[in-house]
């Protein structure tokens, strides 16, 4: 880079606002864009190239020291007490005794109470109050008070008051008890609520501590296709015409593509949507749902139960550290989660069935556990617990032979407490080509689609595992909400695709 100390006029130029770039002209053999200016591209010509500085070219940064902003998000307004602010957003509330009005304003962070006196504003302000009905979305004007006893504990004293959009007195969602299905017709309104914030804001540190969770150990993020030829999982497939190529089916897993990825790079894992035809109408299963799947090179199932609890335990200690206000709007009793910490519980999938035989339950040696049994089991535990090495027939086909007891894999679901039952499923994955071939044969699976998966175990086959975690069961344990529908901006389920 080629440079050159500033003249005294530049810098009394940049005192004064502006933007300077200091330009020589390229010496032979240097790139042009390599070169000098304090702010945006190289001049063709070296020189002084001056250009008047607007509000917007300044960066934000700068900006902050030189001026507050005009329109503060609800959530930084004990920043502005004392200054003229525009809040904009959308009301929830009015009330007025005639020479006082009160309209509370939400913007997607907070509220504010907004307060207009009569006396004090023009009359056309004042008569615009009577537009504001429950969502009407507005800018406001006026200066930010501290008040404590208000909701938020700011007010604002109206001078301005500008209607954008009008809501009509029959919006659909008012303040009294509605029944779910109509709610979730709604949902497109319903989401404005402060309880469906308090659950997203939560799900979106959920969502935050996982990606950090992986990056800090060095995981890779790999993200796998939707539109797939082989099947991953034994539950119902939403299948579409392909081209020439035939079906296609929308993804119940990313995991084999991830085993390929785990060969190549050692750690990954996949965050994204996946699909069940199941039509299971229970508070626990969508037909699309986001899953999280680590795949561990050289990682057995002791090891990969390791990482699980690990895993959960940082997700619920997250949000206990972060989202405790919205755990206590949700009224989640912080206990149960205070409690998640490594080592989770370990319990033998036949020990399992034993135990649930004694407590009533009508399990046979062979079933997967249902939902009643899952809670039936962690009844007695304080913290999730891993339900290990169940027998071949209940679990899917890449699940490796347990060579202690070849009825049986080795893989573990992961029970939250409190009756949330499974959050995870996971595996030690079978890594001999004969045996998992005999398994796709077995599950009578088109082996010309697992060509490739089959490949991993002929060239260099390596031990490894992996789990999946159904991020909405996890939300909603955590949340402590009985049906995962809450935990999805627009949940899809047997009966359910619109809105
Ligand atoms: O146990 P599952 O079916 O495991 C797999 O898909 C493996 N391929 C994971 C792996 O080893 N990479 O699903 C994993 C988790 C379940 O424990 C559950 O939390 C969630 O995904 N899940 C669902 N969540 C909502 N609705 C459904 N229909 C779900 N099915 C599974
Ligand atoms: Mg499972």
């Amino acid at each position: 880079m080629v440079t050159r100390p500033m003249t005294s006029l530049e810098r009394r130029v940049i005192a004064w606002g502006c933007e300077v770039q200091v330009c020589v002209p390229p010496m032979q053999g240097q790139r042009r864009d390599s070169g000098v200016g304090l702010r945006g591209t190289t001049p063709p010509m070296g020189g002084i190239a001056l250009r008047l500085a607007t509000p917007t070219t300044f960066t934000p940064r700068r900006r902050a020291h030189h001026m507050a902003d005009p329109t503060p998000r609800i959530v930084d307004l004990s920043q502005h007490v004392g200054q003229t602010v525009t809040v904009r957003g959308w009301i929830t509330h009015v009330r007025s005794s005639g020479k006082v009005a009160f309209a509370v304003v939400r913007d997607g962070t907070g509220i504010v109470q907004t307060v207009l006196v009569k006396t004090q504003l023009p009359p056309e302000v004042w008569e615009r109050f009577k537009e504001l009905t429950l969502e009407t979305s507005v800018h406001v004007t006026g200066e930010v008070r501290a008040e404590s006893r208000a909701p938020g504990g700011h007010e604002i004293g109206v001078t301005g008051l500008t209607v954008i959009g009008a809501s009509p007195i029959d919006y659909p969602i008012q303040p009294k008890e509605h029944g779910i299905d109509f709610l979730l017709d709604n949902r497109h309104f319903w989401l404005r609520s402060n309880r469906v914030r308090a659950i997203f804001s939560i799900r979106n540190e959920i969502e935050q501590a996982i990606h950090d969770f992986f990056y800090e150990r060095g995981f890779l993020r790999i993200d796998t296709p939707i539109l797939t030829a082989a099947i991953g999982e034994r539950s119902g497939l939403f299948s579409t015409e392909y081209f020439e190529e035939g079906n296609a089916y929308l993804a119940q897993t990313g995991q084999l593509y991830g085993e390929a990825a785990a060969a190549a790079f050692g750690r990954i894992y996949t965050f994204g949507p996946t699909f069940r035809a199941e039509k299971s109408k229970t508070r626990r299963h969508l037909t699309e749902f986001w899953m999280i799947e680590p795949e561990v090179a050289w990682n057995d199932s002791n090891d990969n139960m390791r990482l699980q609890e690990d895993f959960v335990s940082f997700i619920v200690q997250r949000c206990l550290d972060r989202r405790s206000a919205e755990l206590r709007e949700l009224e989640r009793d912080a206990a149960p989660l205070e409690r998640v910490r490594p080592p989770f519980h370990r319990i033998n999938y036949t020990d399992a069935v034993s135990v649930l035989q004694q407590r009533g339950s009508s399990i046979t040696w062979g079933d997967d556990l249902g939902a009643e049994d899952e809670a039936l089991l962690v009844a007695e535990y304080d913290r999730p617990v891993f339900v290990m090495n169940y027998p071949k027939e209940a679990k899917a086909f890449y699940m490796k032979e347990n060579p202690e007891d070849p009825r049986t894999v080795l893989c573990d679901d992961c029970l939250a407490p409190e009756g949330y039952g499974e959050i995870i499923g996971g595996s030690q994955r079978e890594d001999d080509y004969d045996r998992l071939l005999h398994r796709i044969n077995e599950e009578g699976l088109p082996v010309d689609a697992y060509g490739w998966y089959l490949d991993l175990r002929k060239y260099g086959t390596f031990v490894h595992s992996g789990f999946g975690l159904g991020l909405e069961r996890t939300v909603a344990w955590i949340c402590g909400l009985p049906h995962i529908r809450e935990v999805i901006a627009f949940p899809r389920m047997m009966h359910r695709l619109r809105p």
